[in-house]
Formats: C-alpha cells, sequence, structure tokens
C-alpha cells in the first residue's frame, strides 16, 4: 500500500537522528548529558495534580466534554489573560481548547489556507511548523530571524510578490531556537503589517511565561488591533510542566477561532474534563510556582553563561525560553559541531540548521538539566580546546 502524498511530503523529523544517536551512546552505557531536547525536567506542581486526582474520582469527567471544551475552563482562560496580560476574551467566541499547541499550529493552514496557498514562517522556527504546510498541501517563504536584529523579523526586508502571497504567519517569541523575546512596539509593527498585506497572524506563546531579568513576556493580544489579525496559542506544558498532560488553548480573532473549533469538531470530542479540571487549577490558583520556575531557569541561564565565558565561548544570554543559542567555532558546521561534542564530550545538543537554513552556525542548548550538570557539559566541552 503506497502512503498519500500528502503523508510523503511530511517533512523528516530531523530530531528523530538525535534521539536515535544519543539512544546509541546511553547503550554503550556513556554518560550523556543531554540538552538537546525541549521536555520540562520539572514535576508538574503538587496542587495541580491534586485537582487532577479529585476531578478522576468523580463519574462526571468520565463523560465526553462538551465539543469544544468545558465552559468553565474557558471562564479560567479569560480570567487568566485579564488577570496576566490585561486583555479581554469573550469565552463564547474567542477561545479554541487544544490537545496542546502543537495541534494548533497544524490545524491553523488546514482550517483557513487552500492547497497550494502561501504562509509566512520564522526561520529558525520549531519544526512542527512546517508539519501543518505539508498536511495542508500549501507552500511557504520564510522570516529570516538574524542576531543583528535580535531575532525579530525586518518586515522592510519581505519582498512585495511574498507579501502579496502569504494568507497566514507565524511568530513566537519568546523564541525557540534563539531564546530571543519581542517588545510590544514589535508586536504592533506586526498588526499594521497583517493589515497592510491582509495575512492572518498566530503568535505562538508557548514560552510566554518565562522571561528573564524581571521582563514579563508580552501577548500579542496585548497590541492594540491585535484580535483584529490574529491569535495566540497558549500551552500549559512549559508554564506548569504539564507537557506530557496535552493542554493548550488558542486566543483572540473570533473567525480564526471559529476555524480552529470547527476542524476540531470533526477530529476531536475535546479533552479529558479531568485534565481541564486541572487546567483550572492551574491557570486560577497561585502562580508562585510559576516564579519559582522562572528563577530556576534564570539561575541555569546564569550557570551557562558564566560557565561559557570561563572557557571563552563568546555567546549571547538568552532573555526568555528555556534555550540557549550558541554560535558554533570556527571550521565547524552546526552538524559536526553537535557530532563532536556527542562523540567526544558525550554532550548533546540540537544542530541549529534542524531549525532552518537561517539556523547553521548555532547549536541549540537547553536549560533542563540541573545547574552542576550544566557545568559538567561545559567544562568536558572546555577539554576539547576548542575556544
Ligand atoms: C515553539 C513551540 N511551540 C509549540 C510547542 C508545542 O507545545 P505543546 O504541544 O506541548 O503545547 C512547543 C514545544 O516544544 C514549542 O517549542
Amino acid at each position: 500500500m503506497e502512503f498519500s502524498t500528502r503523508l510523503q511530503q511530511l517533512p523528516k523529523q530531523f530530531f528523530a537522528t538525535l534521539v536515535q544517536k544519543v539512544g546509541a551512546a546511553v547503550a554503550e552505557g556513556r554518560d550523556v548529558i543531554n540538552l538537546g531536547q525541549g521536555n520540562p525536567d520539572q514535576p508538574t506542581p503538587p496542587h495541580i495534580i491534586k485537582a487532577m486526582q479529585e476531578a478522576v474520582i468523580n463519574p462526571q469527567t468520565h463523560k465526553y466534554s462538551p465539543f469544544r471544551g468545558l465552559p468553565k475552563f474557558k471562564e479560567a482562560i479569560a480570567e487568566f489573560y485579564a488577570r496576566e496580560y490585561g486583555v479581554e476574551i469573550d469565552t463564547d467566541t474567542e477561545v479554541a481548547i487544544l490537545f496542546g499547541t502543537k495541534i494548533g499550529v497544524v490545524e491553523l493552514p488546514l482550517a483557513i489556507m487552500n492547497p497550494g496557498d502561501s504562509m509566512l514562517l520564522p526561520d529558525p522556527g520549531y519544526p512542527d511548523y512546517w508539519s501543518g504546510v505539508a498536511l495542508a498541501d500549501v507552500k511557504f517563504d520564510t522570516l529570516p530571524l538574524l542576531a543583528e536584529n535580535n531575532f525579530l523579523p525586518d518586515y522592510t526586508t519581505v519582498s512585495d510578490e511574498v507579501k502579496a502571497r502569504a494568507k497566514l504567519m507565524y511568530l513566537n517569541y519568546p523564541n525557540n531556537p534563539t531564546g530571543a523575546v519581542a517588545n510590544l512596539s514589535f508586536f504592533d509593527e506586526t498588526v499594521q503589517f497583517a493589515k497592510d498585506h491582509d495575512i492572518a497572524v498566530m503568535h505562538d506563546f508557548a514560552y510566554g511565561a518565562i522571561g528573564f531579568d524581571s521582563e514579563k513576556p508580552v501577548s500579542f493580544l496585548q497590541a492594540e488591533g491585535a484580535k483584529d489579525v490574529g491569535v495566540e496559542l497558549y500551552t500549559l506544558s512549559k508554564t506548569y510542566n504539564m507537557a506530557g498532560w496535552r493542554v493548550g488553548f488558542a486566543v483572540g480573532n473570533a473567525k480564526l477561532i471559529e476555524a480552529l473549533n470547527l476542524v476540531q469538531d470533526h477530529l476531536f470530542v475535546s479533552l479529558f474534563p479531568a485534565v481541564q479540571e486541572a487546567g483550572i487549577a492551574a491557570l486560577s490558583s497561585s502562580q508562585d510556582c510559576v516564579t519559582e520556575l522562572v528563577a530556576m531557569y534564570e539561575s541555569r541561564r546564569n550557570a551557562l553563561k558564566v560557565a561559557c565565558d570561563r572557557i571563552g565561548w563568546a555567546v549571547t544570554a538568552p532573555k526568555g525560553s528555556f534555550f540557549a543559542w550558541l554560535p558554533v567555532p570556527k571550521g565547524y558546521t552546526s552538524e559536526t559541531f553537535a557530532d563532536l561534542l556527542l562523540e567526544q564530550a558525550d554532550v548533546a545538543v540540537a544542530a541549529g540548521n534542524g531549525f532552518g537554513e537561517y539556523g547553521e552556525g548555532y547549536v541549540r542548548v537547553g536549560l533542563l538539566v540541573d545547574e552542576d550538570r550544566l557545568h559538567e557539559a561545559i567544562t568536558r566541552i572546555s577539554k576539547l580546546n576548542l575556544f
């Protein structure tokens, strides 16, 4: 049996190779420090687990959820956006509940694009954006994210042709993989760009909670007119260490939300109600656990920066997310450098070219091990005398 053209055009899972290589090294008994992946290392806070435990023994949660989710979960989402960002959300028309945001980034092109239409994707960017492109049979142009622009796209360099054909664009700040953050004036500029060229916007706010140096990341919806053009995707995976629970949501433009909900009406019957109850506990309880988590990532970031400085590796400290985007030394590509670190230092990092053409020359390091292991990783790398 042959797979459909749609399946055959799915991009190669670049990081599957990394997982295999790390697995093989570990199977040989090597003590690999894995900084290559993006899986939060801390457990879900106890009060959220307790809410789930209480919900799961209630037979009401064993039934189908309403198709578009529990109204009280949507209310908790609206209260969260009002409290955290001062943004008003209509629970009837401006929220779509998602099985994690990975599904949202794949559903959106399916919901509003026709085969052959074109969209704009950041480069480097989260590789799952390409999956949505392939499944919806659409094309894309890239918005290069360059160090000299603080890894923000420069809209003045987008050609007239590209602007004319784009129907949808994706952005993501705090950014995976670069660790860059955006400010409100950039989002204002984005709203203007989107209005001028009739482009819908999806801002992926997966790392929305994780900003350093006392700078709280800005929501796209805080920009005036943002709801006229776009939606924001928010996940509980990173903010509350709930990556395995699969819970997130989209908020913003009512038409885009309706399009997402319509796709979902045909694919799912919303999330397990007990997971939605846990989501309510996460969003509505004290946010001290989030403050502590961000402080932990910031401390790890500082430890990494100090260790890199010590060995003469000139790196820029990320301003948000839990990733650091480190330049590779002269004479190496992203891939040859990542292979060298794994083979000779037992340190796994993600090669930057796996995130797109403009990722070449970098590796991504996850701040997802404790400070001792981060120190140990840099000490091992220092022994290769590369800097
Ligand atoms: C930029 C970005 N967006 C979206 C996601 C998806 O997160 P989830 O599906 O767990 O909500 C991730 C996960 O790593 C991510 O890095």
